[in-house]
């Protein structure tokens, strides 16, 4: 038996509550592969048990059936403990889970209630469950008053407070209770969406009737209004070889920008970021996509409340970059990849920090372009060769996209 730990993703650990308060009964933990195999099949368990959706745990520690796993949430706080019973070829865990009875805690922890406290307070009386993923439009909250008085009912509110909207939609389940019969209920479930919508909406039933649902409404879906694109976050992410002339062109937007005083800029040169932000990280591969992660997450950060960040690392490697996207467009910004694709043979004509000269005297190991890898970006949304223009104009072909694309005005 071995002592492993690991921190499952978001979503996992949202299934993970689910499962540990009993809103996901009679499940008690990850499904095993024939449960999968009959869920995907025909919507039951192996045992033929009604059950819409898969409930996974990816986990790449090395555990085998027997092994218990500690499940930490990424604080680092023991949630729970799995007990394998099962390993998937695709790194899948499956297993009984026990909760450790930390404490709740993010936004609205308060409103967190198990399907059978919120059935204790109900006593005998009847309940109409209303998940919600948005806010409740007039429609629907006459739709859910006429729905509670016919069956007099108590509502209870469950919004469903997964992820980015997640604070979101329980402020929209408070407002919707002051419009609402007094003894309205508001709990919050952080069920994360599933893909099919159908499915999604089963595993809502499902929840629903957990927290003793006599009858159960979703919600209208969200009707997501990103805001236009010059209030959205943005990050505006350079790549190319050193000596590209990448660090110059946002040197130069990020000036044009200030000049036009309409933004608020977050700068992360790339050589400013390893003098501080990752100082200390070394050119492996490792370590140059944990600086680009950490260039992602600084800018996520700040593109999450409106800001544009100017990102300009090498950043070489395909996969990192794309993560680098999608950590910014799950807080609802936007990302613009733009390749400064002057070739090597003009950066290393230019040399102008003598490093091509050092590396190819093997006095720098893994030089990008010379003994380390550059893989080109097929997903830029810019391509800007610095060969035979000047970096004014490479500026304003940077604008020009700002402008077009309406994130300045
Ligand atoms: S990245 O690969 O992690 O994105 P980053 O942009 O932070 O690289 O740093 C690149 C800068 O570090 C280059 O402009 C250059 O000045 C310097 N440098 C030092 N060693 C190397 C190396 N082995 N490969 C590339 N750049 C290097």
């Amino acid at each position: 038996m071995r002592d492993v730990e690991w921190t499952p993703e978001a979503r996992e650990l949202a299934d993970l509550e689910l499962l540990l308060s009993g809103a996901f009964a009679p499940l008690t933990g990850f499904l095993g592969h024939d449960d999968l195999h009959a869920v995907a099949e025909r919507g039951t368990l192996a045992d033929g048990t009604p059950w819409p959706a898969p409930v996974t745990l990816h986990l790449p520690e090395e555990a085998a059936p027997g092994d218990e796993v500690t499940l930490l949430d990424p604080e680092g706080v023991p949630l729970a403990v799995l007990t394998v019973t099962e390993r998937g070829h695709d790194g899948l865990a499956a297993g009984p889970v026990r909760g450790l009875g930390a404490a709740e805690h993010g936004p609205f922890a308060r409103l967190r209630r198990t399907p059978a406290e919120v059935r204790e307070l109900l006593g005998d009386r009847p309940a109409l469950v209303v998940t919600m993923r948005g806010p409740l439009d007039d429609p629907a909250l006459t739709e859910v008053s006429a729905v509670a008085k016919e069956l007099d009912a108590v509502v209870v509110l469950l919004p469903l407070s997964y992820g980015e909207p997640g604070p979101a939609v329980v402020r929209a389940a408070l407002k919707a209770k002051d419009r609402l019969p007094e003894a309205t209920l508001v709990v919050s479930v952080p069920l994360a969406p599933r893909e099919e919508p159908e499915l999604d909406l089963e595993l809502r039933e499902h929840v629903a009737t957990a927290y003793g649902a006599a009858e159960h409404l979703a919600g209208p879906e969200p009707v997501s209004i990103p805001g236009p694109p010059h209030r959205r976050g943005l990050v505006v992410f350079f790549t190319g070889l050193s000596g590209s002339g990448k660090s110059t062109i946002a040197r130069g937007l990020r000036d044009a920008l200030l000049e036009l005083g309409t933004r608020t800029v977050t700068h992360l040169d790339g050589d400013v970021v390893r003098a501080l932000l990752s100082k200390g990280l070394t050119f492996s591969k490792a370590d140059r996509d944990l600086n680009i992660r950490r260039i992602g997450f600084v800018a996520t950060e700040a593109a999450r409340h409106g800001g544009l960040a100017i990102c300009a690392p090498i950043a070489p490697y395909a996969a990192t970059r794309a993560e680098v996207r999608e950590m910014v467009e799950s807080v609802g910004a936007d990302f613009l990849l733009i390749h400064v694709a002057t070739p090597l043979e003009e950066c290393e004509r230019r040399d102008r920090k003598g490093l091509y000269a050092k590396a190819r005297a093997g006095l720098i190991p893994e030089f990008t372009g010379v003994s380390d890898p550059y893989e080109e970006p097929d997903d830029a949304d810019l391509v800007i060769d610095t060969t035979h223009i000047s970096i004014e104009a490479a500026v304003s072909q940077v604008l020009g996209a700002l402008r077009s694309g309406g994130w300045v005005r």
